[in-house]
This record gives structure tokens, C-alpha cells and sequence, in this order.
């Protein structure tokens, strides 16, 4: 690094360290985290029994079950993707750059050799993007040995974004990644998944972090991220506004529980929810070097920090829980399960915001798919 790019860095970090949005990471972010274990450990302080469920492997059926990871290029989602490639899944990874799935498909291979893996350049933050693959994939289902269904979706691509952007719908970018593209390759790949021989599952990754939401509007202003903007005084909200995605996603998966239910496709198609706790990876590439870096250091001398082998473990186990696992929220390991805030267990919000979603999308590419959902 030159000395004008490392006097540049400085100046961008003494600026982030001064900003609310740092501090609401360092302090909220903290108790947010501190309050989970607290949640996991209490039922061992009080003996009681904690709620956890065992890991299963895929039923056997004619042909090889199909699982899809999305972020898989890197840190948790490369670490899911082999995890389940070792349990004899055909994974589908899902990334934005072509380069980066070619370097995953060959770490897996390395480390897998008999690993069956498919990649699909797809941008979770462009809805028109998110059709294509939902077409590209039955497309390549059709055509391959593969019984034409999924068992497996995992919503896991996220960022960290530090600075405003917007998508081609004219959503904020990081709003669109963490929720609204989840949103819409969910919704786009239940028949897939209501296809499977034997039940399906889908895992939302979400985040600790939203505990730190306190109050929240889930109007389309808001979910499209303008109302954030509007409020913005001088720096870009980012670790309100992912608090708020990963809200978004728990109530979104909450609401897709319940619906599933009164549809009667409860037995068929169930939804969990994976918190991977505080874990080393790229997420937090946007925020200045030296910031990241001492945040590590202090998380990892607090016993917090994992690395991503060990904080898949929320996934997998929200992956391989037994058949009839719906609506739960895995946290910490060793299939344990604890309870996300009462917010984003109140079904009259998640109601309001699957409408506005569904409000905001009719007027894109995934509208034009007459999706009934
Ligand atoms: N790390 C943590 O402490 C932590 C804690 C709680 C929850 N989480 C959640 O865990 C998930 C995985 O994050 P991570 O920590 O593994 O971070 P990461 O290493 O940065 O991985 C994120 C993945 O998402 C992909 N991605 C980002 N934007 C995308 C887009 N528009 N379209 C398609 N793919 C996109 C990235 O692809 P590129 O490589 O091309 O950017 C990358 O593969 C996220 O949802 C995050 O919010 C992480």
C-alpha cells in the first residue's frame, strides 16, 4: 500500500471509529451477541433441558438429493456447500463472479474429491437476475440425471455494505442482497421444492445483530431502503440497515412457516432459520482494515470470534434437522435452538411486510412470473 492509499485508509477509519454507526456495531451489536449466549446457556444454569435437534442424513431415495447454497464463493457459504457435498448432496453454488465459482468448485474438488457440484453466476441483488437462474436451473435439472426438484435451498449470500448504492430496481443494495433476493428466489423455487420425493427444507441465514432493532416500519418506502436514506444525516446507516435486512429475513421466514401450514405443505416444505454467531470471514470487507482488524482481535481474546468450520455449524444443523423441524432459530451449535426477539416473532408485522414485498416485486421481472404466492 502507497503512502497517499495508507494516509487515505487512516482517514477513512478515524472517520468510521467517529461515526453512530460504529458505535451501534461496538455496543449494540456486543449485547446483541452476549444476549444469545446468554439465551443458549440459560436452560444449563436453571437445569433444564435446552431445546436442540439431531442431525439426519438425506433420505435415500432413486436419485441424489439437490441442495442450493447461495453466497457459496466464500466464508460460510463455501464452508456449507463442502460440508454438504460430504454428505452426498449435488450442491448448486450460487455466486456473482464467474472467476471466484470456478476457484470454489476446485477447493471443493480439492478437499472432496467425489464432491458433485454445479455453479451459477447469479446476482441475489438484481430481481431479474434472481428469474433468470430460477429458469436456468429447472432448465439444467431437465437435462441432468437429477429427479427435477430441489431438497434443500439455503439463503446465505449477505453483505456489510458501508456505502449507499442502489440496485437496478432501485432498491438499496444491501437490502436487496440480504432480503429481498432471498425473498424472491424463495418464493420462485417453492415448486421446485414442493417437487421433492422427500420433504424440503430452506434455511435463512440471519444474524444476531437483529436484536438491536427496536422498532421498525415494513412499508414498501422502508423496505426499499428510500426511508433510511431520507433519514440519513451525513454517513450511510449500515448497521442499521443490516440490522433491519436480517429482521426482515427472520420475519419473512416466520410468516413462510405459517403460510406453509395453512396451505397444508407443512409436511412437505420446512423452514429454519441460522444464526452463525461472530465468525472471521469477508463480511466485513467494506469497513476500513484497522477497524476490522482490532474488532477481530478484541472478539477473538472475548472466546467470541469463530472461525467459519466452526460457525457453519448453525447451518448444517438447521440443514440436516429431522423432518418436521419448521420455525426454529439455530444458534450456537450441536443442533441447539434458542428464540429470536419478539419483534421478529410478531406475525403482524411479518404479514405487513410479505404484502409490501410482494407489492414492491409485482412491478419487476419476478411480477411478470404470476407467482401465486
Ligand atoms: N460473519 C459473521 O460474523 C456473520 C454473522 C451473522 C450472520 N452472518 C451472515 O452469514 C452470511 C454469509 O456471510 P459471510 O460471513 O460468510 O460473509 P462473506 O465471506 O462475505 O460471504 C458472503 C457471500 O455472499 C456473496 N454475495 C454477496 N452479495 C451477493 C450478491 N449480490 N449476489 C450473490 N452473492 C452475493 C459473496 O460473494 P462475493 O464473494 O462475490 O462477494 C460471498 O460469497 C451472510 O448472510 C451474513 O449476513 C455472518
Amino acid at each position: 500500500m502507497g503512502l497517499c492509499n495508507l494516509v487515505k485508509e487512516l482517514w477513512r477509519a478515524y472517520f468510521f471509529f467517529f461515526s453512530p454507526q460504529f458505535w451501534r456495531m461496538a455496543l449494540l451489536w456486543a449485547f446483541s451477541i452476549l444476549y444469545s449466549y446468554y439465551q443458549l446457556f440459560k436452560p444449563y444454569l436453571f437445569s433444564q433441558k435446552p431445546v436442540s435437534y439431531p442431525r439426519c442424513s438425506p433420505s435415500t431415495s432413486a436419485s441424489r438429493p439437490v441442495c442450493v447454497v447461495t453466497g457459496a464463493t466464500s466464508g460460510l457459504g463455501l464452508s456449507a456447500a463442502y460440508e454438504l457435498s460430504k454428505e452426498g448432496y449435488v450442491v448448486v453454488i450460487v455466486g456473482r463472479s464467474q472467476q471466484l465459482l470456478a476457484e470454489t468448485i476446485r477447493k471443493i474438488k480439492d478437499w472432496n474429491k467425489d464432491a458433485r457440484l454445479k455453479a451459477f453466476e447469479v446476482d441475489l441483488s438484481s430481481i431479474e437476475s434472481v428469474v433468470k437462474f430460477k429458469t436456468s436451473l429447472r432448465q439444467w435439472l431437465l437435462d441432468s440425471d437429477l429427479h427435477c426438484s430441489i431438497q434443500i435451498l439455503i439463503n446465505n449470500a449477505g453483505i456489510l455494505a458501508t456505502s449507499h448504492r442502489v440496485t437496478a430496481e432501485g432498491y438499496d443494495q444491501m437490502i436487496s442482497t440480504n432480503y429481498i433476493g432471498a425473498f424472491a428466489l424463495t418464493k420462485l423455487l417453492l415448486p421446485l421444492l414442493e417437487s421433492s420425493p422427500v420433504s424440503a427444507k430452506i434455511v435463512n441465514v440471519t444474524s444476531f445483530t437483529h436484536r438491536a432493532v427496536t422498532d421498525v416500519k415494513v412499508d414498501e418506502e422502508t423496505v426499499s431502503g428510500k426511508r433510511f436514506l431520507r433519514s440519513m444525516c451525513s454517513s450511510y446507516p449500515c448497521a442499521h440497515i443490516y440490522e433491519y435486512s436480517k429482521l426482515c429475513l427472520l420475519l419473512f421466514s416466520y410468516e413462510l412457516h405459517r403460510q406453509l401450514c395453512l396451505m397444508a405443505k407443512s409436511h412437505q416444505i420446512f423452514v429454519s432459520v441460522a444464526d452463525p454467531g461472530v465468525v472471521k470471514t469477508n463480511l466485513m470487507r467494506e469497513v476500513p482494515a484497522i477497524l476490522s482488524c482490532l474488532a477481530f482481535l478484541v472478539l477473538k481474546r472475548l472466546r467470541l470470534l469463530q472461525s467459519p468450520e466452526s460457525g457453519v455449524n448453525s447451518i448444517i444443523d438447521a440443514a440436516l434437522a429431522p423432518p418436521g423441524t419448521s420455525g426454529a432459530y439455530f444458534f450456537g451449535g450441536k443442533g441447539r435452538t434458542i428464540n429470536s426477539s419478539a419483534l421478529s416473532r410478531n406475525a403482524k408485522l411479518a404479514r405487513e411486510l410479505w404484502e409490501s414485498t410482494s407489492k414492491l416485486l409485482s412491478v419487476t421481472p419476478f411480477g411478470a412470473e404470476g407467482n401465486s404466492w
